[in-house]
């Protein structure tokens, strides 16, 4: 059988949770499950994060399929509902929803007896500057002065464009926007902490923080690994060699035939490739681990098989070797930085194609 495989460390994840409990002792956790987890499979991760406080998607198709297994925590939709029917739903579903635009809001007060029966608290969102979603000061002043003369338990939200990096300009000026409305709707639940904010911004954890990709064992950092942050790895991505080629000087391997060979050498075929999420753009050399020994890419990664260096250890490699693309001893970050993009990308475009095990 192909080996591709996608091992989830329950204990990794937990202690990961642990750490930002750690880090925000004060605030409830809402762990992002959006995007399948990470790619990590959303069932995995909820049931592995059981110490939870609350679970954050992107849509309600996503709290859905929280619900179908059975979870009953507490949920937030980031980006609230795409539709009046959607609302129904989530009020069913007992699903908190974002607020970021007038005609939510227009639904949620339509509804409003509902969504308070059910318990609900709304999530207000502040644009402070990211320009995506979310009312502006002094919109969402006259929006959450409108919700709660409504008597709805309202949460403030924000989020940071720049949380990972500290010293950069936007960051005061969000945080000022979002004390200052704080300061003006007082009393009021608060949240603008992700992974990065958890870090960076001790002070501003408030109510709820919101980690995700430190949940997964990966950095928000560009320049500091999630070791170094305190985190475990929650994935070893494997494959199994296939195959194994003697090449001579001169010849050339894989599509494009861009890598050619310098002098003899022995290629592994390793049954991997861009269908099961592994990416093919790299700019800089890519490595694999072997037993914990590195090996380089050796011409471009094709749909289901990419192709690697390995000689000098032909006596220890043979067909159904097992390789990993990361985990352990190359990091997603390490992966991610070579193809020119983040840890974050290349967890969520992990395809089904790679069976997920899940490890104690
Ligand atoms: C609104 C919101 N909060 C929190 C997060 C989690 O961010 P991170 O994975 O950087 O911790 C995200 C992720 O994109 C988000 O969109």
């Amino acid at each position: 059988m192909r080996q591709a495989s996608i091992t989830i460390h329950k204990a990794a994840l937990q202690h990961n949770l642990q750490r930002v409990k750690q880090l925000a002792p004060k605030a409830k956790t809402i762990c992002m499950v959006k995007a399948n987890a990470y790619g990590l499979g959303v069932e995995n991760a909820i049931h592995a994060l059981d110490q939870a406080d609350a679970f954050g998607v992107a849509c309600l198709q996503e709290a859905l399929e929280i619900r179908a297994t059975g979870n009953h925590k507490p949920i937030t939709l980031i980006e609230g509902v795409f539709s009046e029917t959607e609302l129904l739903t989530a009020i069913k579903e007992k699903c908190e929803c974002i607020i970021h635009h007038r005609q939510q809001l227009d639904w949620l007060l339509h509804h409003k007896t509902a969504y308070q029966n059910a318990g609900l608290k709304v999530w207000i969102k502040l644009n402070s500057g990211m320009n995506r979603l979310g009312f502006k000061v002094p919109e969402i002043i006259n929006v959450i002065h409108q919700l709660k003369d409504e008597n709805f338990h309202c949460v403030l939200a924000m989020h940071f464009a720049n949380a990972d990096v500290p010293e950069h300009p936007m960051n005061q000026q969000q945080i000022d926007q979002l004390l200052h409305v704080k300061a003006v709707c007082e009393p009021i639940e608060v949240s603008c902490c992700n992974s990065a904010a958890i870090y960076n911004y001790p002070e501003l954890h408030f109510d709820y923080v919101r980690p995700g990709i430190m949940l997964y064992g990966a950095s928000p950092f560009d320049d500091r690994s999630a070791k170094d942050l305190g985190l475990q790895t929650t994935m070893t991505f494997t494959a199994g060699v296939m195959a194994i080629n003697r090449i001579k000087a001169g010849e050339k391997v894989g599509y494009g035939s861009r890598f050619i060979a310098e002098k003899d050498i022995s290629i592994a075929v390793v049954s991997i490739g861009y269908g099961d999420g592994y990416p093919r753009a790299y700019q800089v050399p890519v490595f694999v681990a072997i037993n914990g020994q590195r090996f380089a890419h050796a011409g471009r990664v094709s749909m289901d098989m990419m192709t690697i260096d390995i000689t000098g250890y032909e006596d220890q490699i043979h067909p159904g070797t097992s390789v990993e693309l990361w985990g352990e001893h190359i990091s997603v970050d390490e992966v991610a930085a070579a193809n020119g993009t983040i840890g974050y990308e290349l967890l969520c475009r992990l395809t089904e194609r790679p069976k997920r095990i899940i490890q104690d």
